[in-house]
């Protein structure tokens, strides 16, 4: 038994020898440590022998166990050692090789429009008031002095949800109203902007879903001059040019008394008439006007002692003008192709 677990041994070790790498070693472990090696088959034919080999030979059995272990760690040091210098003399670094540019991610057109508008209307003293885009009714159309059944809410076309009463909003206007509720008695300067939902065909020049900018100031003295002035100004700084011709036409919307529509000299032709502006030499860019005393009261103002301007302009538009873009459904189609050259 003694001799036998010599050879075991020996053979063990002329196997390890062999070995060159760490599944060659596994299956080495497997074959002369496991479980039915023979080494381990040993210790089981140990009940079948005298009380005094008994001793003798589990000593030496458990001697050899020890040492062939010693060897198998040995021997998976060494291989690890010598697996990570291959890879190091592999996968050796030149660096003196280019690197690989980045990709660089950027901002979407109309976010940067948007960040354009914030940041003129912020030096002007505008705070940037956030709104809801799921609304009620009441606040899209009734507080804007559109009540039920009025003929001026079919100018948008609405997402209605299967909750009464509860729609898309169409616009940023519903917005003036939680300003005002949340200010009042206080004065107000703020621009509220955000996505707008309608159901309407989509077109080059129409989406169903889109940014406004609403901008909104009550007050005790805010008359026609502050709105001109505020908007002609404004028009000057987006455009980037302190001549810019601006021009307001009189217009209707429910919720403002008088209104006006804002428009910018066509800065394609400088007034000429071409495409862009459809030969008027004009180009449209936002509606406003003076609050309507019926909406500052739903605001809980009382319009003999407030009044207030507010205006409401589309981001998408305003780009388009500014880079030319005929199409307003690239904007929302997320084509890098097009994203890629702002
Ligand atoms: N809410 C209007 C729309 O979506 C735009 C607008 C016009 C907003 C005049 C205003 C305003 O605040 O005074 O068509």
């Amino acid at each position: 038994m003694l001799e036998q677990l010599e050879q075991i041994k020996a053979e063990a070790q002329a196997a390890l020898e062999k070995v060159s790498d760490l599944d060659a070693l596994e299956a080495w472990r497997v074959a002369h440590l496991g479980r039915s090696s023979p080494l381990m088959n040993s210790f089981k034919q140990m009940g079948g022998l005298s009380k005094e080999e008994r001793p003798k030979v589990g000593q030496r059995a458990n001697e050899v166990k020890v040492a062939l272990e010693a060897e198998l760690e040995t021997k998976r040091a060494m291989l690890k050692q010598a697996a990570l210098s291959a890879s190091l003399d592999e996968e050796q670094l030149d660096v003196t090789l280019p690197g690989r540019a980045l990709v660089r991610g950027r901002l979407h057109p109309i976010t940067q429009t948007l960040r354009r508008i914030y940041a003129i209307f912020a030096e002007m003293g505008f705070q940037v008031y956030r709104s809801r885009e799921v609304e009620s009714d009441d606040y899209n159309f009734t507080f804007l002095n559109m009540p039920p059944h009025h003929p001026a809410r079919d100018m948008w076309d609405t997402f209605y949800t299967s909750t009464e009463g509860v729609i898309l909003r169409t616009h940023t206007s519903p917005g003036q109203i939680h300003a005002m509720r949340e200010f009042h008695p206080d004065p107000i300067r703020v621009i509220l902007p955000g996505m707008c939902y309608r159901y309407e065909q989509v077109t080059t020049r129409s989406e169903m879903q889109f940014t406004q900018v609403e901008g909104l100031a009550v007050g005790k003295h805010i008359t026609l001059s502050d709105l001109k002035g505020t908007l002609t100004d404004f028009a000057r700084r987006l455009f980037d040019d302190p001549n810019v011709g601006t021009r307001f036409r009189a217009s209707h919307f429910p919720f403002t008394e008088p209104s006006a529509e804002m428009d910018v000299e066509c800065f394609v032709c400088g007034g000429k008439g071409c495409s862009v502006c459809k030969q008027t030499g004009w180009l449209e860019i936002l509606g406003s006007g003076m609050v309507h005393p019926t909406v500052l009261r739903y605001g809980g103002y009382d319009p003999e002692e407030y009044s207030g301007y507010a205006f409401g302009m589309g981001p998408e538009r305003i780009t388009m003008l500014l880079h030319r873009i005929d199409d307003i459904r690239y904007f929302w189609r997320n084509d890098l192709r097009f994203l890629e050259q702002f």
